[in-house]
């Protein structure tokens, strides 16, 4: 499989690396980053991502509904892992969606310590009496034991997708349930459909009422005044996540806030993004239950005026696959190779 290796991905960093005197080798750079602006982004993190609190409800209504009218959701009490849990969020919106279903175990697993931190103090979550671990899929004890497993804004964090659906079809008993939404949809991301609906939001007057509105933001105001007055302004997280960088000795010359998001949303940087062809030749004991895809015009549906929203809820309705996200549900069908 040429193009999920680690390798492959690692070695777009090569560049970067030299340019920034980073002596370490680009899956232990690709690593630390990842880490670090995980770690920074933690406490801001419900507050920026807002949106998908908002939105992605319907996302995990419509992969669960496709699962029973597939016959295909788990029939016994559920054990999930929540792989990336962050601070909750994810598990949280799944479970909102599980009230009539018992649930026997909840595990989430994530690198990052603020993240847990933080799950850990979600009241939603705590009612669950939650296993957190620290770490990454390689980290997990190998044995059939999730019949559910979410993944929600996380796999185009994942350097090596081979190594990541081989250990997931050893932690699942057939008729498992894997599901991922959040994704950068591969098969869309360089159509010509997408990139004008999102033109035609960009030049839409509300739209650019809105980013004018968000320059005369009364903090952005509070900011500038503060500045020239000489006085300190608040750090943004990313100029927190550079501190960190330089600190740990990962850098020894600043990232610009574009330079990070490349290290750490890799599938996003390199235009791949996440495709359920290519994930079926990392889950050959899966089968695609369902794919769906969202965000047509680039931005969640809340985040939307509320004629794009219009579309954007009809081209769900349609079941269109040409969003800027995608989501889907796979059902273990048999028992690791
Ligand atoms: C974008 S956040 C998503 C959080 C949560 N799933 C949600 O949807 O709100 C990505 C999370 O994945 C974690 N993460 C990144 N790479 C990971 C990996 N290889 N294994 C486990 N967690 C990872 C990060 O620390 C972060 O908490």
């Amino acid at each position: 499989m040429r193009g999920f290796g680690i390798a492959h991905d690692l070695d777009r960093l090569l560049p970067l690396m030299q340019s920034k005197g980073v002596t370490l080798s680009a899956a232990q750079f690709q690593s630390a980053v990842n880490l670090i602006f995980h770690e920074c982004e933690a406490e801001r993190y419900d507050e920026l991502h807002a949106d998908m609190r908002r939105s992605l409800p319907q996302q995990f209504a419509l992969l669960i509904d496709d699962l029973i009218a597939a016959d295909s959701f788990p029939n016994e009490p559920l054990r999930i892992l929540d792989i990336g849990g962050g601070t909750g969020q994810s598990a949280e919106l799944l479970l909102d969606q599980l009230k009539m279903i018992r649930v026997a175990q909840l595990d989430l697993l994530d690198t990052s310590p603020k993240m847990i931190e933080l799950c850990a103090k979600r009241e939603s979550i705590r009612s669950y009496q939650p296993r957190f671990i620290r770490g990454t899929l390689a980290d997990l004890k190998e044995s059939s034991r999730y019949n559910l497993i979410l993944c929600c804004s996380v796999l185009h964090h994942i350097p090596d997708l081979e190594e990541f659906g081989s250990k997931l079809q050893k932690l699942q008993p057939p008729g498992g349930v894997f599901l991922h939404l959040q994704d950068p949809n591969g098969a869309a991301l360089a159509s010509s459909v997408l990139r004008r609906r999102m033109k035609a939001l960009e030049a839409a007057p509300e739209v650019r009422l809105r980013s004018l509105s968000s320059r005369l933001h009364p903090q952005r105001l509070a900011n500038r005044a503060r500045r020239m007055l000489g006085l300190p302004v608040p750090r943004s997280y990313m100029e927190t996540v550079n501190e960190a960088l330089l600190a740990s000795g990962v850098a020894a010359v600043p990232l610009t806030d574009d330079e990070i998001w490349s290290v750490t949303d890799l599938r996003v940087h390199d235009g791949k993004g996440v495709e359920t062809d290519s994930l079926q030749h990392v889950l050959p004991g899966y089968r695609l239950v369902s794919q769906r895809s969202y965000a047509f015009y680039g931005g969640l549906d809340s985040t939307l005026p509320a004629r794009f929203r219009k579309g954007e809820q009809e081209l769900i309705r349609r079941h269109s696959l040409d969003g800027m996200q995608l989501a889907a549900a796979w059902k273990r069908t048999r028992q690791s190779i």
